[in-house]
């Protein structure tokens, strides 16, 4: 096959998740396999507007596919916003012969490579982020580790806070969505989950929770707030104040970032690595790699910054159902 594309450009923007260097080697090992040149350009977009970039071989890419962050490193680029920044970077691709471009990151990511793409580059995005809150797609790389860290931490707390008989605050990322408190929520058997798709109220989701396990024996509790819900060390005052039980808050903070990637991450980034290519071999351009959970598609950039996800109902009631049984 004659490949549409020369010489591929390969960036991660936005927050780093863990499973992106696998993204990175897939993209890199495909287009060799294609006979197609691959760059690295470093500090997403800023990389693409200062020229900070450089060839990568199958053999540079060798061993990360374990390795948590990103070797390319990652940055937001408020410059590349800018029409005037938009054409730096489009008249670089031009200049280094970039004619395609993989760009690993969120929505923020999506959107420049879309306007890139009007520049005459071909561009695919891959969904990488920790919060799983791309709608086009229902899984994003980074998502599956950084729940697993959240519930070893969470784990841990919990002998601490069972041994004192106290309630446990803990404060998990996910930027505007709840996803990843939920389902880290779920796992861990959380008494109540705060997360911004639903309205809180305070009496019927934290106290009543938290008051129905005490009648029943529990002397200690776990709430999970998701950063976009409120604030740990908030809830954490109300459950004192209206509990009378001593409680304490975590902030998991960045720490749900870091960490080697979980199978589930390095599998699916691989896989998406690898279709990234083929849509770029193929001639195809303006694209996200969605995985639906047991295949892989693709959703036009342009679609899916207009769709919204929300959290799935079924999921939402099982916190009703099994964790806050009367
Ligand atoms: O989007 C990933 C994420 O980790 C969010 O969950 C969080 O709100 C944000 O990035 C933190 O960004 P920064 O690393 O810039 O503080």
């Amino acid at each position: 096959m004659d490949p549409k594309v020369h010489r591929i450009g390969v960036l991660t923007s936005g927050g780093d998740a863990p499973g992106m260097n696998a993204a990175i080697r897939a993209v890199v090992r495909t287009a060799c396999h294609y006979g197609i040149e691959c760059v690295g350009i470093e500090r997403g977009y800023n990389g693409l507007i200062s020229g900070d970039m450089k060839p990568m071989t199958a053999r540079d890419v060798s061993g990360i596919t374990g390795l948590g962050g990103t070797i390319l490193y990652t940055a937001r680029c408020p410059e590349f916003q800018t029409p005037e920044g938009l054409k730096r970077a489009a008249d670089s691709c031009r200049f280094m012969g970039i004619d395609g471009l993989v760009a690993i990151g969120g929505d923020g990511t999506f959107r420049g490579a879309g306007e890139l793409s009007e520049y005459g580059i071909s561009v695919v995005g891959i969904p990488g982020t920790i919060d799983n809150d791309i709608a086009c797609t229902g899984y994003t790389i980074g998502f599956d580790t950084a729940c697993n860290t959240a519930i070893d931490c969470i784990d841990k707390l919990d002998d601490t806070m069972r041994s004192h008989e106290r309630c446990s605050v803990v404060e998990v990322m996910g930027h505007r969505s709840g996803h990843l408190a939920l389902s880290v929520g779920i796992a861990v058997g959380a008494t109540a989950v705060l997360i911004p798709e639903k309205s809180i109220d305070y009496d019927k989701d934290l106290i009543l929770p938290i008051r129905e396990g005490r009648l029943r024996g529990r002397s200690s509790f776990t709430v999970i707030v998701a950063e976009g819900a409120a604030s740990g060390h908030d809830i954490a005052e109300i459950v004192a104040d209206k509990t009378g039980i001593d409680t304490r808050v975590t902030v998991l903070g960045h720490v749900q970032r870091g960490g080697r990637p979980a199978s589930r991450d390095r599998i699916i980034a691989t896989r998406m690595g690898y279709e990234a290519v083929k849509v770029l071999v193929e001639g195809g351009t303006n694209k996200i790699i969605c995985f639906d959970g047991c295949n892989y598609s693709t959703v036009d950039i342009d679609e899916a910054l207009k769709m919204q996800k929300g959290i799935e109902e079924d999921t939402y009631a099982i916190l009703e159902v099994i964790h806050s049984f009367k």
